[in-house]
């Protein structure tokens, strides 16, 4: 095993990957099918039971991404909502849960529409202002929830100003860092407890996986997690294991790449006349862009627009991109267009929660540049 203590990003998303197989030589993680594993004596097993317990594709993941966000613990779930569902089962019922205003729309409706019922007390409140977390915090709140940059509104939120604030108060703080990944931010060194993501977005980067991932560098709250994660069995098949273990290894070029023409784009953008606003962190005139240039080291690869001809100009530039595949989803090397309102956060609508109706959000992928600007250049043209 390459000896990965102090090397780059770069390296450690390839040589962390782990060793060649000790048997075989082999430069990949075999997939692992068995659902089940031989015991040396009753109730003595080898290195693995039962697959919903542990699994040797799942181990190489879990390591492999949680030495990417600089933890010691790892673990993976079958999608970023089965993840996030085993930290939100981390507050005991009573107490309470600060979660932004405009969080993932399904974040929220897991939050208010399956834990709440349960006995989880939640509030949703703007992290840009610490003001109003303060005054949103209750004396049972144990949990500080952070999306930044947040989807699809690209809020940044300060993580180190929140940790520093919930820790002084007594919660642990989670990020969910699926927009920035820990190519470009790393929420741990920054101050929280726990990073989550859906690695069906940038981690597996091909739009051919659903997947989950936690990491944290707390003991505590590792054991609480990992019990979850049996107890409630939200797995990942090893397939599916695979296929994030091999997109995470080309995290850094992809990131790289997405960013750089996510920049073009918005640049471009915002100098149209059929664009109202521009949503990116890069763009000095985006209200957190300090913050971000001081926690990113790129501003990432999703540009949100809002149209000046209203949804019915939205609806039009989401129907004429031909690069810019209409569909849901996110992170991966094709280039999409969604409309939030109707699609994504559909399931927020109607709540203050709501996404204006005449917001696009772009997932920027890893095409030639100027065929993008030219895509969005004939599709808002066409549309005026
Ligand atoms: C920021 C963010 N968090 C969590 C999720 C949920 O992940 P999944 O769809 O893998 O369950 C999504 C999905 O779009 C997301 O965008």
């Amino acid at each position: 095993m390459v000896d990965l203590h102090g090397k780059g990003f770069g390296t450690r998303a390839v040589h962390g990957a782990g060793p060649p197989d000790p048997v075989t030589g082999a430069v990949v993680p075999a997939i692992s099918l068995a659902t089940t594993f031989q015991q040396e004596a009753v109730g003595k097993p080898l290195a693995y039971e039962y697959s919903r317990s542990g699994n040797p594709t799942r181990t190489a993941l879990e390591a492999h991404l949680a030495a990417l966000e600089g933890a010691p613990h790892g673990f993976s779930f079958a999608s970023g909502l089965a993840a996030e569902d085993a930290l939100l089962r981390l507050v005991p019922a009573g107490h309470h849960a600060l979660l932004p205003h405009d969080a993932y729309g399904g974040t929220i409706r897991l939050a208010l529409q399956v834990h709440a019922p349960a006995g989880l007390a939640v509030d949703t409140v703007d992290l840009t202002d610490l003001d109003a977390v303060a005054a949103a915090w209750q004396p049972g709140t144990r949990m500080v929830w952070i999306e930044t940059p947040s989807n699809p509104w690209l809020h940044i939120v300060d993580i180190e100003a929140v940790s520093a604030l919930a820790h002084q108060r007594g919660a642990f703080v989670v990020v969910d860092n699926t927009f920035a990944t820990p190519a470009l931010q790393q929420p741990l060194a920054l101050g929280a407890d726990v990073a989550v993501h859906s690695s069906t977005k940038y981690l597996g980067g091909h739009s051919d996986v659903v997947g989950g991932f936690v990491a944290t560098h707390d003991d505590d709250l590792a054991e609480r997690i990992g019990f979850l994660q049996n107890a409630a069995g939200a797995v990942p098949g090893p397939l599916d294991c695979y296929l994030v273990h091999r997109g995470a290894k080309t995290l850094q070029l992809r990131m790289a790449r997405h960013s750089e023409s996510a920049a073009a784009l918005a640049e471009r953008l915002a100098g149209h006349p059929a664009v109202a606003q521009v949503l990116y962190p890069g763009l000095p005139s985006h209200p957190g862009h300090a913050v971000a240039a001081r926690q990113m080291s790129a501003f990432g690869g999703m540009v949100s627009i809002r149209l000046a001809g209203g949804e019915a100009a939205a609806l039009e530039l989401c129907r004429r991109t031909e690069i810019f595949t209409l569909a849901e989803s996110l992170g991966a090397v094709e280039s999409l267009i969604e409309h939030p309102g109707r699609m994504t956060h559909a399931s927020v609508a109607g709540s203050a929660n709501e996404v204006p109706e005449d917001l696009v959000r772009l997932s920027v992928g890893i095409e030639d540049v100027d065929d993008l600007l030219a895509d969005l250049d004939q599709a808002l043209d066409g549309g005026a």
